[in-house]
């Protein structure tokens, strides 16, 4: 999709398609009322016979409007927040493609929804670019899609709306590379497929480089936590570092993300029933969403230094597979009795964790599909968020508000972590039905003790069940607008 601004004349014919906002509060009050004026009063009409749009999101289209040259004109009503910015945005897209037409002009008063212009931009280009998205990798006939072209008409040239236009870009691209990991089946996304993918992608940017480890030298690295998970399968593991260096001196220290990479969770031996266990393909959006962030701000050139840490493995039963009871050695030195094998995504962050804090990190944050219990509690509204650190706990949650994706705090006080102890073993790996989603947070916290560190639980937000499945691209705009609010 090619996003750019340009100040053009509405009521010219080199405009085929003309998408207006109508602002809801005061309809006529931008630049429909430049238009109003020049087809001598039209939409005036319009709006006392009833016929403009309303509600957000709603659409009209009008042809052939009088002192306006041959162009159709696309009203779409808008409230004035971000969120209806967003929904509106949406609108068009569905709105373009289902009527085929894939060049627009789009005129709207950027700066009249409560954001800076350069933020509403930037919402605009990443909307489109996810409303835009399909996955029909796995069809064999589809349809042939031209990319859209989109013109924000401005006033006057402005550098921040261009910049807007391109974070947006960014971040869009990044959601889609993770919807496109998350939505691609579990027989082709293997652990071995997630680490070709990173090396592909830092190919495409200088700024980008990747080191993959393989079993033997995860081996090396005494991961017994981790690979106490990928025995049971055929797939091997793989631990994927992706190293970003865009800070003018390559040595500060990094902001380290690490993604859950479970590329299948059946469970293992603790098998899972088997509705939806399709959806168990999804059990690796946290990788996923840290290759999307990280290939967002390696296109933005942020200035900061970022390292990627995915353990990625699939989680099968077999005669190889642990089984409950087993005790592991982790990284760390402290051992841990499985006492359910489908609490699995914790055995490998918790080793990917100590591997972390080699970089000497500012920070760590994990990102990982770990608990239904998170859905429970919380609904798929927020991602949970759980840190040792009170002030990035609220820069994630600063930043969850600047992007419109969410996330909702829980504690971590130390009373929780008596559930996690194990008669035979430093730790057990559940913690009960009480507060799973808090248990398991206390165990990879277990991991991350002398640095701040921070775990978001995305299994709520990283995709859509039912009639609608698909990855939704979270947690990446959270990932990104965090990242941007580190530049200093
Ligand atoms: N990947 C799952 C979490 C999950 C389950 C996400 C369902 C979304 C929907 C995770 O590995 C898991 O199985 N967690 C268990 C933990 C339990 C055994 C303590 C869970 O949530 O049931
Ligand atoms: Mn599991
Ligand atoms: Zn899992």
């Amino acid at each position: 999709m090619q996003i750019q601004s340009q100040i053009v004349t509405l009521t010219k014919n080199t405009i085929k398609t003309l998408v207006v906002g109508l602002n809801t509060a005061k309809p006529l009050s931008e630049t429909l009322d430049t238009l109003d004026k020049a087809s001598g009063g039209f939409f005036t009409q319009q709006l006392e016979a009833g016929t403009l749009p309303e509600k957000t999101g709603e659409i009209r289209t009008f042809y052939q409007v009088p002192g306006v040259d041959n162009q159709t004109i696309v009203v779409v009503a808008f409230d004035r927040t971000q969120k209806g910015l967003v929904a509106a945005s949406k609108k068009i897209v569905g709105y373009l493609r289902s009527h085929r037409i894939d060049n627009a002009h789009i005129a709207l008063l950027l700066n009249d929804f409560g954001l800076s212009k350069k933020k509403a931009a930037r919402l605009i280009s990443q909307t489109f670019i996810d409303a835009d998205y399909v996955f029909e990798s796995f069809k064999s006939k589809v349809e042939e899609k031209t990319p859209l072209t989109i013109c924000l008409v401005l006033e006057q040239t402005d550098k921040k709306v261009e910049t807007g236009i391109l974070e947006g870009l960014a971040i869009g691209y990044g959601m889609n590379i993770l919807k496109d990991l998350g939505n691609i089946p579990s027989n082709v996304c293997t652990p071995k497929y997630l680490a070709g993918y990173a090396k592909k992608l830092a190919k495409k940017h200088n700024n980008l480089s990747t080191q993959i480890l393989k079993k033997e030298a995860i081996k090396k690295l005494k991961m017994g936590a981790l690979l106490s998970v990928s025995k049971g399968s055929k797939q091997k593991p793989r631990l994927i570092q992706l190293t970003y260096r865009g800070a003018q001196n390559k040595k500060s220290n990094p902001i380290v993300l690490v993604g859950k990479g479970v590329t299948f969770d059946t469970g293992g031996i603790s098998l899972k029933p088997g509705a939806s266990m399709d959806e168990m393909k999804y059990d690796m959006c946290g990788a996923g969403s840290v290759i999307g962030a990280i290939k967002a701000i390696a296109m933005l050139n942020l200035p900061i230094n970022v390292i990627g840490i995915v353990p990625a493995v699939e989680n099968m039963p077999s005669g190889h597979a642990s089984k409950p009871g087993d005790i592991v050695t982790s990284m760390s030195g402290k051992t841990i009795e499985i006492l359910n094998t489908d609490a699995e995504g914790r055995l490998i962050l918790c080793d990917a964790l100590t591997y972390a804090q080699r970089f000497n990190p500012k920070a760590i944050i994990d990102i990982a599909t770990l608990t239904g219990a998170v859905i429970i509690g919380l609904g798929r509204q927020p991602s949970g968020l759980m840190s040792n650190n009170e002030a990035l706990a609220n820069a994630l949650i600063d930043a969850g508000e600047a992007s419109g994706d969410r996330v909702w705090q829980l504690p971590l006080w130390e009373e929780y972590l008596e559930q996690l102890q194990s008669p035979f073993a430093d730790l057990q790996n559940i913690g009960g039905r009480d507060a799973g989603t808090i248990t398991a947070g206390c165990f990879l916290g277990e991991f991350a003790k002398d640095v701040a560190w921070a775990h978001l639980d995305i299994a709520g937000t990283a995709w859509r069940s039912g009639k609608n499945k698909g990855a939704t691209g979270r947690p990446v705009p959270l990932l990104v607008e965090y990242l941007m609010s580190q530049v200093d």
